[in-house]
């Protein structure tokens, strides 16, 4: 083994330089020292997308994408799945440990005790129109937060931070429930502290006119599941976004609407309400060998597959498909289910997906789980970014701790017209 080092010589002036490599990295300012004369701005890394930058050091979770794994604080996410709750994976995630009884005692008791939402906010959802998507009135209401708890823009205060956290934390599945129910044109359900964190959603989600709701546990449990699944993923698209906007120092509310905005799209978060959309197009088993001939005609995309990390599976995928099994023992199976099932038996045995790695993701089934639970497809999103929420402040926490990070600020490579004059309306032709 020689030294951790590369050796780079610049063609353009003969010289060579030694760029220290330290954790299968390369610090790309020291890139800047290469230069053809003093004048010389210094050499840059061009990565659109980054598709091969890390921007943070962090301890949180850990992805193994060729070999499909996903820990959290080092714990598999399987045996998560198997054995923890969702605030008990939460308290991991954010505090890098699994709570001892008393901690996770006080910690339940503290989320169960900040999920009302103030009367204004609740007042303020009621300005939307009827049929305004959920994730819009999600991200207007969690940025709405930050004008209810002015002191949260000083995130300096641990203990501010702490409070914050723990808002946001416990009001998510509140105001989601909130959008769901404005949606409806249903009245708004106020949280019941007798729950668990999923059972009060389901409540809030749900409640008719009965005294007391009582969640299904079966329905419960997989929820939790689903939510642990979800908690966080690292670097991607959303949590990078709650990353950016938090180096500028502004309120976590206002970044976790940011994130929540980036989570949105079709290729992240949005992608379990386009795989439901997709089946429900598909219709029918006989229909998939046409669709996935036109998938392979490169005129679509297969919604729910293909993944920037993971190429060889995705254990989310794995485990999300049990829990779809479990939650149609009481709910009755899902017609979607056998179109899903067929794509997915076709798709793993042709050359063009097994090729480009494309396989089953987290949104490939979660999507049937929501509509089995009675969800429309536009709260598909939304039931992302409740768990969601965990990773984005656990990894916002940290960055604030980071003294190596700065505003973030990417650079450029300019490719528009250099200098010209500017010319006076009527001489333009
Ligand atoms: N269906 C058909 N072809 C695909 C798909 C797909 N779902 N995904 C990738 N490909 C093809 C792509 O066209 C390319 O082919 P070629 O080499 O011939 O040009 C090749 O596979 C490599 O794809 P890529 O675009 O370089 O992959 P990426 O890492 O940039 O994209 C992705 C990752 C997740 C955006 C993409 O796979 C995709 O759009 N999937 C469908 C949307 C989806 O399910 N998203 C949820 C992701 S998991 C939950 C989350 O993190 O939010």
């Amino acid at each position: 083994m020689g030294a951790d080092s590369l050796t780079v010589i610049d063609n353009r002036t003969g010289k060579s330089y030694e760029l220290p490599i330290k954790d299968g990295t390369i610090n790309a300012m020291e890139l800047r020292q290469i230069k053809v004369d003093a004048a010389d701005f210094g050499l840059m890394a061009y990565d659109p997308s980054y598709l091969n930058t890390a921007s943070c050091r962090s301890t949180i979770t850990y992805i193994d994408g060729a070999q499909g794994i996903l820990r959290y604080r080092g714990y598999p996410i399987e045996q998560l799945a198997e054995s923890s709750t969702f605030l008990e994976v939460a308290y991991l995630i954010l505090y890098g440990e699994l709570p001892t009884q008393a901690q996770l005692d006080q910690w339940v008791w503290d989320i169960t005790h900040h999920t009302l939402v103030h009367e204004s906010l609740r007042i303020l959802l009621d300005g939307f129109r009827y049929d305004a998507h959920p994730m819009g009135i999600l991200m207007s209401a969690v940025g709405a937060l930050s004008t209810f708890y002015p002191e949260a823009r000083n995130v300096a205060d641990a203990a501010s931070v702490e409070l914050q956290t723990r808002r946001l934390v416990a009001k998510m599945p509140s105001i989601s429930a909130y959008a769901y129910r404005h949606a409806m044109g249903l009245p708004y359900v106020y949280p019941d502290n007798d729950l668990s964190y999923t059972g009060n959603f389901l409540n809030m989600m749900f409640k008719m006119t009965e005294m007391k709701y009582k969640p299904n546990p079966v329905l419960e449990r997989a929820l939790d599941i689903l939510f642990i699944l979800h908690a966080d993923h690292e670097q991607n698209c959303s949590t990078s976004t709650m990353r950016m906007v938090g180096s500028s120092l502004p309120d976590p509310y206002v970044s976790v609407a940011a994130a929540a905005a980036a989570l949105y799209g079709p290729r992240h978060g949005g992608a379990n309400e386009a795989v439901v959309r997709m089946l429900t197009e598909i219709g029918d088993v006989k229909n998939v060998p046409e669709f996935i001939a036109s998938v392979k005609r490169q005129e679509r995309k297969l919604m729910g597959f293909g993944h920037r990390v993971y190429k060889n599976f995705d254990p989310r995928g794995i485990i999300i498909k049990r829990a779809a099994y479990d939650v149609f023992e009481v709910t009755g199976r899902s017609p979607l289910l056998d179109v899903a099932l067929e794509l997915e038996r076709i798709a793993l045995d042709d050359d063009y997906f097994v090729g480009r790695k494309l396989y089953p993701n987290v949104d490939f089934y979660s999507g049937i789980i929501y509509q089995a639970l009675g969800l429309p497809t536009t709260m598909f999103t939304v039931m992302f970014a409740i768990p969601r929420t965990v990773g984005w402040l656990a990894q916002w926490r940290e960055l604030l701790a980071d003294s190596e990070q700065k505003i973030a600020r990417p650079r450029q490579i300019y490719d528009g017209v250099m200098l010209r004059d500017y010319v006076p309306v009527e001489q333009r032709s």
